[in-house]
């Protein structure tokens, strides 16, 4: 036997105002999104932000479903509406922001699993990096270097 360690790296910013002024920009949009969440089920709002190397910053929001399956969190509608309208355009970040009207939500709230498996084909297709920001209603904010990083030993294309 023996062990695989895949060592995780993430850095912790206790307020927006210490990371450099276009991600601060890209979390407000990112807030700004949650804000246009459809969330009557679960009453829990998560709101994406993406800039592009264009300059473009795409916006998402979780929209629900009476059929609960059928709707899709905020980073995936990002993610798909930055890929079906620029293919061809690199992702330079992405912010998320996470809150719910029934309890605080002040500690960051990472995207969860099926939006990290999602978020990585598009940085393994574009061959560069996407930093990940996350945060809840407001204070702490998490980023990660990269997607791989937040979802190691992963499911690619190469085992297909
Ligand atoms: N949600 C997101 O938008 N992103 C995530 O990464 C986790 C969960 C949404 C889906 C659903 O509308 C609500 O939050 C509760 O799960």
């Amino acid at each position: 036997m023996q062990e695989i360690n895949i060592p995780t790296k993430l850095y912790s910013y206790k307020q927006l105002t210490e990371l450099p002024l276009p991600i601060q920009n890209l979390m407000n949009q990112a807030v700004a999104a949650r804000l246009k969440a459809y969330a009557p089920y679960s009453n829990f709002q998560v709101g994406a932000a993406i800039l592009l190397k264009n300059g473009t910053i795409v916006l998402g929001s979780n929209q629900e479903n009476a059929a609960y399956p059928s709707g899709l969190c905020a980073e995936r509608t990002a993610v798909f509406s930055a890929g079906a309208n620029f293919p061809n355009e690199q992702i330079i970040a992405i912010c998320i922001s996470a809150s719910s009207t029934l309890k605080d939500t002040l500690e960051p709230i990472p995207p969860c699993g099926a939006c990290r498996q999602s978020l990585l084909e598009y940085e393994n297709k574009q061959k560069n990096n996407i930093p990940i920001y996350f945060m809840g209603k407001a204070g702490e904010i998490i980023q990660s270097p990269s997607v791989k990083n937040l979802l190691p030993f992963t499911f690619r294309e190469e085992s297909l």
